[in-house]
């Protein structure tokens, strides 16, 4: 990768730039319409999109250190390595006679050989290592239950890779009926690979289960609390919501393998893991070990949303399996039968729930979020520590599905939640290309339905993004809203391991932003996906935010989507381009909102071009404006240019001022820049 041409100190790298420039060319005039305001912003505009794909959830957001705690997964062993130095292991199996509960069957089972010497027991290699920080506090917990002999406990370490002993604690008093043991270890240094090793005292046998090392340091201090580093990076964009869990991931491969929020609440000991449908989607990046522990479910989806601002957005099966994949379809059950639309077809017969299961399960998490503590669902929020309603109001059915099975899935299920919950507003799907016959179809009958919100996806490359900056221009302002529920640009193709999350993918999706933002009547809310990739582990690539075991950084786009969450206004202001031009023309893109809040006009610029470029840019009507604003700027004159563990923040933004003369103001955008200029209100 070349190296960027970084911005210098950006006040005085910028006045030379705009002094070079003013010499060589005339600037381009814009006008904004202050005193035109048009439509409101929704408060939610800008928000996120989170999907257990690259390491997501397990191995990131989730900081369980320990992976395949509970045994549960088939192989038993993943995750897990007998130690063995001395020959003193005997047997080491998983099984499941009078496991610890009804839902936690499996326990690992160990045996030593008498007189045998050196150690022995088990390591856990954690999500492609575990990440531990110096003198920090790891808190281990883990079910035993001694079987014959004198096994009396174990030492519990951390190791490095060289096998170097980072941090140990014993645990005594091992007794013949299962018992929680618990242990503090605090590394003497500071590791991105360590292991997990349980070392036994003593010979006979033991069963050990639920084994569970967990950061001392989560988000709010909470014991099944979440990584700081990743949720402050979210809270810093001040996101509107938060759509969860997915994404392909709430569809599985198969109906059996969809996500089920009911199994991801509760007690955590008590979650059954699941396979994660993207383990071996791509061949190129397969990951076999790849499982959703789900110590991240639904009750810990919405206590982040609160956390971080964001509203909850749910997205929830319809009936269908991806239609990548198996493409099964839940039976329509007895409406079906009755005969309902043109469209219906035969389900195949998979012994799968019909579509009523579908919908209440839809209906129950409405009342898992918002209802009293004397509802069954209500009562179970409550008990996992949160008397208070999550205050649900935006739910999704079906995620990025296509074709009449959908339609014809949708009414009744949208119908059904209309019929309960008024007010609730429902996100329903384009399918998983924003155009062709299937996308216009949906989106005729979705409009016929009066859907409220559409869930319009697009994956393409830069240049996609940028002529189509103007999409929404030419939308209908009466249809149901819009909901770019999924967006990026892909640097060589949808799906390579190649895209990089390149500064042309992010000033593109700039550029394409101005759009959203233009027509804010017509766009509710959008975010970019996917948004989190484990640098190890990941299948899918570009992402908003990568991450190790314990650094993480915000791409080019992070910057862009954080610039515009900070920067959404209260209205639209109308744009006039230079000579009349269609916005985009000779690659300037430009909004402009107004933020009644803060009092002040707020315009955002795309120079796509290697050239610095001056504006003038008139504030029509402007009554009362300040004499210094402050401009925002995420600029390199190579587009190639990448953040990356080493190097975080080669591209963020940097911040200037500039003057503003009566309603005028004079900018000099960089060379390849996105630009955000913040114009005061005089108080
Ligand atoms: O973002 C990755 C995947 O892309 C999502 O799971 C799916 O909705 C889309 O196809």
């Amino acid at each position: 990768m070349t190296s960027p041409t970084r911005l210098p100190a950006l006040t005085t790298g910028l006045a030379l730039l705009g002094a070079l420039a003013a010499s060589a060319q005339a600037p381009a005039t814009l006008t904004v319409q202050v005193n035109k305001p048009g439509a409101a912003v929704n408060k939610n505009m800008y928000g996120l999109f989170f999907e257990d794909i690259n390491f997501a959830a397990d191995g990131g957001l989730y900081p369980e250190l320990v992976k395949n705690k509970s045994f549960e997964i088939n192989p038993g062993l993943i995750g897990w390595k007998a130690l063995q130095s001395g020959f003193n292991l005997d047997t080491y199996a998983v099984r499941n006679e009078q496991g610890i509960s009804q839902n936690n069957t499996h326990y690992l089972r160990l045996a030593t050989r008498a007189g045998g010497t050196g150690e022995a027991g088990i390591e856990n290699e954690g999500f492609r290592g575990m990440g531990v920080k110096v003198r920090e506090e790891y808190n281990l917990s883990f079910y035993a239950r001694r079987g014959a002999g004198s096994i009396s406990g174990l030492t519990a370490m951390l190791v490095g890779e060289k096998g170097e002993v980072l941090a140990q604690a014993p645990v005594t008093g091992f007794g013949d009926q299962w018992q929680q043991y618990k242990a503090v270890l605090k590394p003497s240094s500071t590791n991105n690979k360590a292991h997990l090793k349980l070392v036994l005292t003593g010979t006979g046998s033991v069963d050990l289960d639920v084994v569970s090392l967990f950061p001392k340091d989560t988000w709010m201090g909470r014991p099944n609390g979440l990584r700081t580093d990743l949720v402050q990076l979210l809270k810093d964009m001040k996101p509107g919501f938060l759509r969860f869990p997915g994404g392909c991931i709430v569809e599985g491969r198969t109906l059996s393998e969809r996500y089920q929020w009911k199994e991801t609440i509760g007690d955590v000991a008590a979650r059954m893991p699941l396979i994660n449908r993207w383990n071996m989607e791509f061949k190129h990046r397969s990951t076999p070990d790849y499982y959703q522990s789900f110590g991240l479910g639904f009750f810990e989806y919405f206590q982040l949303s609160e956390d971080i601002g964001a509203e909850p957005l749910p997205i929830l099966n319809v009936g269908m399996a991806c239609q990548f994949n198996s493409g099964e379809l839940a039976p329509m059950g007895s409406a079906s039968a009755a005969g309902k639309g043109p469209n219906a077809e035969a389900a195949p017969n998979t012994g799968d729930p019909s579509l009523d299961v579908f919908i209440q399960d839809a209906l129950d998490l409405v009342e898992f979020a918002n209802g009293p503590a004397s509802s069954t669902w209500g009562a179970k929020r409550v008990a996992m520590g949160h008397p208070a309603p999550f205050n649900l109001k935006y739910i999704g059915v079906g995620n990025e599905q296509w074709g009449p099975q959908y339609l014809e899935r949708y009414e009744p299920f949208a119908k059904a939640i209309k019929a309960k919950y008024p007010k609730m507003e429902i996100v329903s799907s384009a399918g998983p290309s924003p155009d062709g016959e299937l996308f216009d179809k949906a989106s005729k009958r979705l409009g016929e339905l009066k859907a409220e919100y559409v869930d319009e996806h697009y994956y393409a490359k830069p240049e996609w993004f940028r002529e189509h900056a103007d999409r929404y221009d030419k939308y209908p302002r009466t249809g149901p809203k819009i909901f770019a529920g999924e967006y990026a640009a892909q640097s060589v193709a949808i799906g390579s391991p190649d895209n990089k999350n390149t500064w042309e993918c992010a000033i593109s999706e700039a550029a394409f932003m101005t759009g959203l933002e233009r027509n804010a009547d017509v766009v509710g809310m959008a975010s970019y996906a996917p948004l989190f990739a484990n640098v190890d582990a990941w299948q899918w690539t570009p992402d908003m935010i990568w991450f190790d075991n314990l650094n993480s950084y915000g791409s080019p786009s992070y910057y862009v989507q954080k610039l515009y969450a900070l920067n959404k206004g209260t209205r639209v202001l109308p744009v006039t381009m230079p000579a009349g031009a269609k916005n985009g023309a000779d690659n300037l893109f430009a909004s402009a909102v107004a933020d009644d809040a803060a009092g002040d006009v707020v315009v955002k610029l795309v120079n796509y071009s290697s050239s610095p470029r001056p504006v003038s840019i008139n504030l029509a009507g402007a009554k009362k404006l300040g004499k210094t604003g402050r401009a925002q700027t995420l600029a390199s004159a190579d587009l190639q240019t990448q953040n990356s563990l080493t190097q975080p923040k080669k591209l963020a933004p940097q911040e200037s001022t500039f003057s503003v003369k009566g309603s005028t103001l004079s900018y000099t955008l960089a060379p390849n820049s996105f630009t955000v200029l913040r114009v005061p209100g005089r108080k």
